[in-house]
């Protein structure tokens, strides 16, 4: 266990280099074979480019409503696409989501880095595009209708024209099983509805980090009013419906798993330009009280659950709320006595923003944590972040990925998430990232 930053062993990196090029063949020799077997053809293809399980969600209530006219559908995730699949294909949807800046989600990088960059031939092919997104950013729908775009331009025939969903924006969601319904020649259209909201209390409020610069970060612990407390997995999101703005919920990382008895959530108090609390952490931070209802339900993600990394050693990653989800996937962990975990998380100053500092720091002691690194940004003149972390630890981040490693990312988009994930390009070689995360080694919960 460490709480300094070591200084670089670029002598070990470079020994481990040799057997390192074998490790990252034998994971593209894996994914290869995973695409082949997942790209079975079928008549109608649904593609999903998803973060957070929105557009999958879609995707597969899409193909079932195909499948329910009779036709042969399949849902798909779009790193399961290559070249070859899309040659092989007819008729495709594409239900595509954007992230970062107008940017396609992670499992959609290698379609959109190289598929998109190196053009194919597709005039065989029929689709139409769902594009998810959000008209608070610049680029709406940027990544689907980018897709949407490139398919046109390397001669596919769109079968409708693309439908942008601002939000979840249910009139247009109507629209698109409309559409996809008259595909499958049938009016015979289920409900498509998320999960309804249950009914939440706050059974306490822990400032966790009073004094900081930063905005107040608390921990929530959720009780179900009047109900048991429901099934959900360590990685999995809560989405909040704040009164002042109920038609558009916001995700929260659920820091704790169902055996310690309630919802946990670590909620940063945001502030707008004009000084006003932010809807729904104004609400859970500051208005809430204990006999208010919280409008709560839980959101499966499968993307950010451990899944086949459950016996992996586990590098997790993050900064600020972001500890949140680390900290829920730390416990199943710890709980199941895996203790290969290396923890790297970032704040501003030890003093007022270790969070949860008795708690890590009892994992550490009692060898449930095999190391803990510590990027406290102000407490010295240059300011030191996780990602500095990584390129210090350089040769052990190279050895725990030889020796299997996932590596799961959790807190800010802007500066944390983007840092990281150059660092570890850095260290590791892009083409090893990118296999990573085809293989489900490289999971991000960033927002
Ligand atoms: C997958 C995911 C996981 C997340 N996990 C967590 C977590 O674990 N913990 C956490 O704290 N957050 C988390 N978030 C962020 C969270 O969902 C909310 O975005 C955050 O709490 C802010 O919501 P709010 O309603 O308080 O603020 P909002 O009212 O939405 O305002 C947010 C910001 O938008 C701007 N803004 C919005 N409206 C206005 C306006 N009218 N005038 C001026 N400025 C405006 C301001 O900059 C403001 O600070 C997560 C997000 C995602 C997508
Ligand atoms: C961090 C972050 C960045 C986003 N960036 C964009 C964007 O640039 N443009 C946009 O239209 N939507 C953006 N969105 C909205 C998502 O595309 C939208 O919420 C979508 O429904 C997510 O679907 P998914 O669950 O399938 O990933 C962003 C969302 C998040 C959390």
């Amino acid at each position: 266990m460490s709480f300094t930053i070591e200084p670089l062993r670029w002598g070990g990196a470079l020994a481990l280099t040799g057997s390192y090029f074998a490790l990252c063949a034998g994971i593209w020799r894996a994914q290869r074979g995973k695409r082949a077997a997942a790209a079975a053809p079928a008549d109608w293809l649904v593609v999903y480019a998803s973060q957070t399980g929105n557009a999958e969600f879609l995707a597969q209530r899409s193909a079932e409503l195909l499948a329910t006219g009779g036709l042969d559908a399949r849902a798909a995730c779009i790193s399961t696409l290559d070249a070859a699949a899309l040659a092989a294909a007819t008729q495709v949807l594409f239900i595509a989501s954007t992230y970062g800046e107008g940017d396609a989600p992670d499992t959609a990088a290698p379609f959109a880095g190289r598929l998109m960059a190196a053009g194919a031939e597709l005039r065989h092919l029929h689709y139409a595009v769902l594009a998810l997104g959000d008209t608070s950013y610049t680029n709406y729908c940027g990544f689907g209708r980018a897709v949407d775009t490139w398919l046109a331009a390397q001669g596919a025939t769109r079968l409708f024209e693309r439908i942008d969903v601002d939000r979840g924006d249910p009139a247009a969601l109507a629209d698109w099983q409309h559409h996809v319904g008259r595909l499958a020649g049938t009016a015979d259209a289920p409900d498509w509805e998320a999960p309804a909201y249950g009914d939440w209390r706050i059974g306490a409020r822990t400032l966790l980090n009073p004094g900081s610069a930063g905005a107040p970060l608390y921990r929530l612990a959720l009780l179900p009013a009047g109900a048991a407390l429901p099934a959900w997995e360590a990685g999995d999101l809560a989405q909040v419906s704040p009164p002042s703005n109920p038609e558009h919920p916001r995700e929260y990382s659920i820091a704790s798993i169902p055996t310690e008895g309630r919802l946990d959530l670590l909620v940063r108090l945001q502030r707008r330009d004009d000084g006003t609390p932010g809807a729904a952490s104004g609400w859970l931070c500051e208005d809430a009280t204990g006999d208010d209802v919280i409008r709560l339900r839980l959101r499966a993600h499968e993307r950010f659950r451990l899944g086949a990394n459950a016996r992996r050693p586990l590098i997790a990653i993050g900064n600020g709320s972001g500890l949140a989800g680390l900290r829920a996937l730390l416990k199943a962990r710890i709980d199941g006595g895996m203790h290969d975990n290396w923890l790297l998380f970032g704040e501003r100053n030890r003093a007022r923003d270790f969070l949860l500092r008795d708690e890590l720091q009892g994992w550490v002691d009692a060898g449930r944590i095999a190391r803990l690194d510590l990027a406290f940004s102000r407490d010295q003149a240059e300011s030191v972040y996780v990602q500095d972390v990584l390129r210090a630890q350089a040769a052990l981040v190279v050895e725990w990925i030889e020796r299997g490693a996932a590596v799961y990312v959790c807190g800010s988009l802007q500066g944390m998430a983007g840092g990281v994930h150059e660092a570890l390009g850095e260290v590791l070689g892009q083409e090893t990232l990118d296999a990573l995360a085809a293989g489900g080694r490289y999971r991000r919960d960033v927002y």
